[in-house]
């Protein structure tokens, strides 16, 4: 039986992430991974073929609505679904391709399979892969559980993949949706309906909640939510979705208002994407004695992200936390150091969140709400993007950065951004949190004329009311 310093059960960017630091820190590696190719949801399925589509249709509307404008004429601009899908599973292929390359390179063995545990031993864990060839067995002194998320279902929405879909299908649809009804008006739900929408695709969004993206700062929510429904998107708010009955040409919706209005609409697709849970299946984790949560989430010590099992560590969307790419990395370098004897460490303050629409949001920190919530005094400096060379020269006016600073430190504590480029902007404020920078140090940072980024300057010099071109 092979033997490892490090399994790690999973290949996503948890995991490849965690066996690559742990193969540069000298430990013999190896990755499970069950699925035929590496990079698990984010890079499969997930978050690059969605980058990709967003791209391409946001191609798509700039040449029907933009180019005019800058002088460009274009004569009929049409799309070809069937070349957007295969440019976006180009990328993918590109991306599986070099993380096999990335695996081979830093001697991290692959095992194709589905990775369980056997038993405990005095030398480490015993692991189960169950592949094409049959069942093998591994010993590892560590283990570290990176298995993600899958897709939660909703009884009586369960999907066919044709009228009732999820993101999985919503990347890969051949023909763009004349109504695509979307329950749940989180990320995916935005996202994947802002690629249909610039296609052409009537979009309506129905969040049970009162409102989309709860966790984002109120004022800058509500900003980020008009901005797309003055792209066409209609949100239906605080409606619980009760029931849905397939037609031949389509789907049929029931709604209720939380005031108990009953209404129904109709659309030819149904996009489900009411968040991820946790995957744990066929682990036969109670073999070792790891634990489960209520939540159904992997139980570790927020220190070390040890489970009650010694040896056995989890990462990423399988235990508590924002299931995003860029943690579960991050935990996974932290893990492959503490093995090493080395002081790994995750700053949570510092988490980036951007839903990559058109204007983008992103956000770090706390919000407003949070904030009161905690009792503490703040400070705020906005600013918008409207008067800022750069965007108006890229014809983007639409936006706001929004910061804010501790009353009495001028510490940032939470930087918001509606805006082009959100998405690049955030990650100065990222800089400046893990930092602990102050307002003051970003308004007094050179920041290059004419760019974006000169919104977060201002917005900077904002919060002692003295931003220059407001
Ligand atoms: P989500 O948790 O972001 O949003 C789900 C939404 O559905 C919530 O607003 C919730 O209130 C609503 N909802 C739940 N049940 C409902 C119901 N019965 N009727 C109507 N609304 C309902 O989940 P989502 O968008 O599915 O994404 C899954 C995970 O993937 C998230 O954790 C997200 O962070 C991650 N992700 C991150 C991306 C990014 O960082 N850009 C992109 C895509 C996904």
């Amino acid at each position: 039986m092979e033997s490892f310093d490090l399994a790690v059960i999973g290949g996503g960017p948890g995991g490849y992430v965690c066996a690559i630091r742990a193969a540069q820190l000298g430990l013999k590696t190896a990755v499970i991974e069950s699925n035929p190719t590496l990079g698990g949801t984010c890079v499969n399925v997930g978050c690059i073929p969605s980058k990709a589509l967003l791209d391409s249709s946001e191609k798509y509307s700039k040449a029907l609505h933009d180019f005019k404008d800058h002088g460009i004429q274009t004569g009929s601009v049409k799309i070809d679904v069937a070349q957007m899908m295969a440019r976006k599973d180009r990328i993918v292929k590109e991306l599986t391709d070099g993380l096999n390359y990335l695996m081979t390179k830093n001697k991290i063995t692959v095992y194709r399979g589905k990775g369980s545990f056997v038993r405990t031993e005095a030398s480490g864990t015993v692991l189960a892969i169950a592949g094409k060839e049959g069942i093998s067995e591994i010993t590892a002194r560590n283990v570290v559980i990176a298995t993600g998320s899958e897709i939660i279902r909703i009884p009586g929405f369960e999907p066919d993949g044709e009228t009732i879909i999820t993101s999985d299908h919503a990347i890969a649809l051949k023909s763009v949706p004349q109504h695509l009804i979307i329950i749940g008006g989180g990320v995916i739900g935005l996202e994947l309906g802002s690629v249909w929408n610039r296609l052409g695709a009537k979009v309506t969004v129905v969040e049970l909640l009162p409102d989309i993206l709860m966790g984002m700062d109120r004022q800058m929510r509500e900003m980020a939510r008009r901005t797309l429904q003055k792209q066409g998107i209609e949100f239906l708010l605080e409606h619980k979705v009760v029931k849905a009955e397939k037609k031949k040409s389509g789907v049929v919706v029931s709604l209720e208002t939380t005031a108990g209005e009953k209404k129904s609409i109709e659309g030819d697709r149904l996009l489900v994407a009411v968040g991820r849970k946790p995957y744990t299946d066929g682990l036969n984790s109670d073999a070792v004695g790891v634990k489960i949560n209520q939540r159904g989430r992997i139980a570790v010590d927020p220190h070390t992200l040890q489970t009650d099992a010694p040896g056995i560590y989890a990462i990423g969307d399988v235990i508590e936390g924002a299931m995003l790419a860029h943690r579960a990395e991050e935990e996974g370098v932290k893990v492959a150091e503490l093995l090493a004897g080395k002081s790994g460490h995750v700053n949570y303050k510092a988490l980036p969140f951007i839903v990559y629409t058109w204007p983008e949001f992103a956000w770090v920190g706390q919000s407003e709400e949070d904030l009161q919530k905690a009792g503490i005094e703040y400070k705020i400096g906005k600013f918008l993007f409207r008067p800022n060379g750069r965007a108006k020269a890229m014809n983007e006016p639409d936006g706001q950065v929004k910061i804010i600073a501790d009353k009495r430190t001028d510490t940032i504590l939470g930087v918001f951004i509606v805006g082009p480029g959100a998405s690049e902007l955030i990650a100065e404020a990222v800089v400046a949190v893990e930092f602990g920078a102050s307002a003051e140090d970003i308004a007094r940072s050179f920041h290059a004329h004419p760019t974006l980024s000169e919104v977060m300057k201002e917005a900077a010099l904002d919060v002692d009311k003295r931003s220059i071109h407001s």
